[in-house]
């Protein structure tokens, strides 16, 4: 297959977690509807570069299959390295072509993965990949795609014009890259006295400075860049015999669960309506199969039988604070439990245990749609206790052996490790040492001193590292 941009220069890579099939089941729950075991899921992800987001959940889920699939082989190669690193069998990346898969690729899969993909893509890859989805989507599968979204995108139209414009007769992808910082720099940086229009338009180029070079590159770079409208999106995917479910970001969570009773078309309607009056920018919609009349008004009794975990901090009795944001927890049992939820994160607690009747259910539903909570349709995977041979996540060891220091953990989360100690000591980890050979080799390791194995093994436990 000839080169592409992304064999030239490579995206980086990295994992997803609003893409994890246990997100994607609570989300379903909440409408009513069964979502496919992730245990023994089987998982497609389209356009997936090196397959990293699939390769860290398949450590973490070994009786389930993962697929990826993507046109950049420098990108398979490095996935494929990964994989034969961890040992993991469970995973097929290969090189492919979305206008190839969308007549040939065989399913069913439970949960279907379109990331970065959908929006900078040609018109015919675009729908291709969408037919995809209505191909091998099992009846009661979820999928997730995610594109930059209108009107939002016509802001950053206008600087992408601004940067092509200083970008004529500039070839090179390093020049190119240069130059478009340069540009972005100058333009982001405030002047006074200015129209608030154009004051405005300063906030919209100051988020595209702080992009990843490699990912500027690919997304307003490109000449690949297509915001959609989101009621676009769901008539496309409407034409595969799939309907809106619901978006995976939290905060957009009423998108789909707008409490009514309205049919499919007048909530897709009103969820544009708020893209319009936001100006929307990004959006990763979910999909299901036509026919699966999601619910749209919560039914809290469908929380039961999720899982929550919460990173809130409690700052006084009824106060908590979740990165700058402060807010008041007025009924006092609830507060405790959140604070004993949170004192255990990673951790998840049925949501029974924090919210045990219909008001507390629906006030957590709201601390969810405030990115306060999250719900999993599952515990945290990977192992509570340590077992007599422990060993750590072999995705995360791999990573390790290749120097890195951002580490997946078994909940899709990215974790860094700024100190050696605890890269050393996971990965000691590889299932062949008990207890008494753990305690030596740690001693010998030469971090032996900061902590001993027993709670060691007990807070990278709780990290969700271990697989037993
Ligand atoms: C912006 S990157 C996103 C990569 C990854 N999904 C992510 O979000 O980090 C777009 C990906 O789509 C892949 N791609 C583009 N056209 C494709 C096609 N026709 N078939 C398969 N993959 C394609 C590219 O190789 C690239 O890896």
């Amino acid at each position: 297959m000839a080169a592409t941009s992304y064999d030239v220069v490579a995206y980086p890579a990295t994992i997803f977690p609003a893409t994890h099939p246990g997100r994607l089941a609570a989300i379903a729950r909440f409408h009513g509807l069964d979502a496919p075991a992730i245990e023994t899921a089987r998982v497609l992800e389209i356009g997936g570069g090196d397959g990293v987001n699939i390769i860290a959940m398949a450590a973490a889920y070994p009786r389930a299959q993962f697929h990826n699939f993507d046109l950049s082989s420098a990108a398979i190669a490095r996935g494929d390295a990964l994989i034969r690193a961890a040992g993991l069998t469970n995973v097929v990346n290969r090189v492919g072509d979305i206008m190839v898969a969308a007549d040939t690729l065989e399913g069913p899969f439970d949960y279907v993965i379109a990331h970065g993909v959908y929006a900078w893509v040609p018109p015919p890859v675009r729908a291709a990949v969408m037919r995809i989805v209505g191909r091998v989507l099992a009846p009661d599968g979820i999928a997730f795609i995610s594109y930059n979204a209108l009107p939002g995108g016509h802001l950053r139209q206008v600087i992408r014009d601004l940067m092509f414009h200083h970008l004529q007769g500039i070839d090179d992808a390093a020049a190119r890259l240069k130059r478009a910082y340069e540009v972005l720099e100058d333009f982001a940086r405030p002047r006074p006295d200015e129209r608030t229009v154009v004051a405005a338009m300063r906030d919209v180029a100051r988020p595209m400075l702080r992009q990843h070079p490699e990912t500027l590159f690919h997304d307003e770079l490109s000449g690949e860049w297509h915001p959609q409208l989101f009621s676009d999106v769901v008539a496309a995917a409407n034409a595969e015999g799939l309907a809106f479910l619901n978006d995976a970001s939290p905060v957009l969570v009423y998108d789909g669960m707008p409490g009514s009773d309205d049919d499919d078309a007048a909530v897709v309607r009103l969820a544009q309506t708020t893209d319009f009056g936001s100006l929307a920018f990004f959006h990763q919609t979910l999909l299901v199969r036509e026919g699966r009349r999601p619910a749209r008004r919560l039914d809290p009794a469908q929380l039961s039988s999720l899982f929550a975990s919460s990173q809130a901090v409690r700052i006084g009795p009824d106060r908590f604070k979740i990165k700058d944001d402060e807010f008041t927890i007025a009924d006092t049992v609830f507060a405790d439990r959140l604070a004993a939820l949170a004192a255990r994160w990673p951790q998840r607690l049925p949501v029974g245990d924090v919210a045990d009747t219909a008001d507390r259910q629906e006030a957590l539903f709201r601390l969810f749609a405030a990115e306060v909570v999250g719900l999993h349709a599952t515990p945290l995977p990977g192992v509570a206790t340590a077992g007599p041979r422990p060993q750590a996540s072999p995705v995360v060891r791999a990573q390790i052996a290749a120097g890195h220091r951002n580490l997946f953990s078994l909940d899709h989360n990215v974790v860094t490790m700024p100190v050696d100690g605890p890269l050393a000591f996971l990965a000691l980890l590889d299932g062949s040492r008990d207890r008494d050979r753990l305690a030596t080799d740690w001693a010998a390791s030469g971090h032996g001193h900061e902590i001993d194995v027993d709670s060691a093994l007990q807070q990278m436990a709780a990290a969700g590292f271990l697989v037993a």
